[in-house]
């Protein structure tokens, strides 16, 4: 009886050990991570320093001063998806701004596609270009142009959402949502923990190992669509100053996350825990998108047929 309540002690003992152990590891982990400062060269191709701006809108928030700022990349030919948008969740209302980014045509046309995006700038006045070439590849740029363009322009507003043109944005269910969520070092999505990266070099998200050697990516908030305090943006651009431009937009910013240490969250609903955006595609039903914060994937008409239903109709359900 006696020994048998003492290897009962022993056995508990070493449970209470090894737990430390993990413990320790898990922290000693998280603190091995030592960022290192980029050389000149290799900064200089993410830096918004590098580039210059073709069209802007610098005073917007001094006159609008918005609760959330919706900014949206999209390439200077895609005329249709922008007014989609305009005529969708990106219409102007009290609590929000939504602007677009994009960089230098790359197809043919050139000259005729700048002029049609110079004239659409000036109706709208809501496209913001810098001078880089936008393609796939080069959207890290894209995204490291648009944290610091709202850190300078927009330091007042509380929120920004980067959210691609075809995505469904359930405006009403984010914005009631982000009242009451924490006002710094805060940003959300969809999170993905277990990301590796693809070396088939047929694959459209190719990294090669020279330019990530790491075989895991840290936690990151996929792209489609993610919103955050206004102050990660400013610490973002601080940040990218650590982290080597890798072609993934979304991976790049949480790499930009784990030198600054703030982990995504996830955002989900109390009681099923369904995940709020949702990077799938699904069909549209009223009162199942009024309990979503995105879905993935609609051509521009879809979304304006949607939107005429849902505008109105999402408060009945
Ligand atoms: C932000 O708010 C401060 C203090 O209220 C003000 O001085 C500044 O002009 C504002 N900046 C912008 C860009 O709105
Ligand atoms: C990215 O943009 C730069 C600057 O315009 C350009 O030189 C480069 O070719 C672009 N890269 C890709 C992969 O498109």
């Amino acid at each position: 009886m006696r020994s048998l309540k003492w290897s009962l002690l022993t056995i508990s003992a070493g449970l209470v050990l090894s737990a430390q152990i993990l413990v320790c590891r898990v922290t000693l982990s998280k603190h091995s991570f030592k960022p290192r400062p980029l050389s000149v060269e290799e900064y200089r191709i993410v830096s918004p320093e590098t580039y210059q701006y073709i069209l802007n809108q610098p005073a917007i928030c001094k006159d609008k001063n918005p609760f959330l700022v919706l900014m949206v990349p999209v390439s200077p030919v895609e005329a249709e998806a922008r007014e989609a948008v305009r005529k969708t969740w990106g219409a102007p209302s009290q609590d929000t701004l939504t602007l677009f980014y994009v960089g230098l045509s790359e197809g043919g046309q050139v000259l005729s596609t700048q002029k049609k995006l110079e004239a659409e700038s000036r109706t709208n006045a809501d496209i913001i270009q810098m001078n880089f070439l936008d393609s796939y590849k080069n959207l890290t740029i894209k995204t490291m142009m648009m944290m610091n363009w709202l850190a300078i322009h927009c330091p007042n507003t509380s929120y920004a959402m980067k959210v691609d043109a075809d995505i469904f944005v359930n405006l009403f269910y984010l914005i009631r949502r982000l009242k009451s969520s924490p006002r710094r070092g805060f940003i959300t999505g969809s999170v993905i923990s277990d990301g590796k990266p693809k070396r088939d070099i047929n694959s459209k998200w190719q990294v090669s190992e020279e330019q990530y050697p790491e075989d895991s990516f840290p936690w990151y908030v996929s792209g489609a669509g993610y919103v955050f305090s206004v102050d990660v943006a400013t610490k973002i651009s601080w940040a990218s100053r650590y982290v080597r431009m890798i072609p993934l937009e979304d991976v790049y910013v949480g790499l930009c996350l784990r030198v600054l240490d703030i982990q995504p969250v996830y955002s989900r609903t109390m009681l099923t825990f369904r995940n709020l955006f949702e990077i799938r595609h699904l069909e549209y039903d009223r009162c199942t998108f009024a309990k979503l914060v995105i879905v993935n994937q609609f051509k521009p008409s879809e979304l304006m047929h949607i939107w005429q239903d849902f505008h109105t109709g999402h408060t009945s359900c």
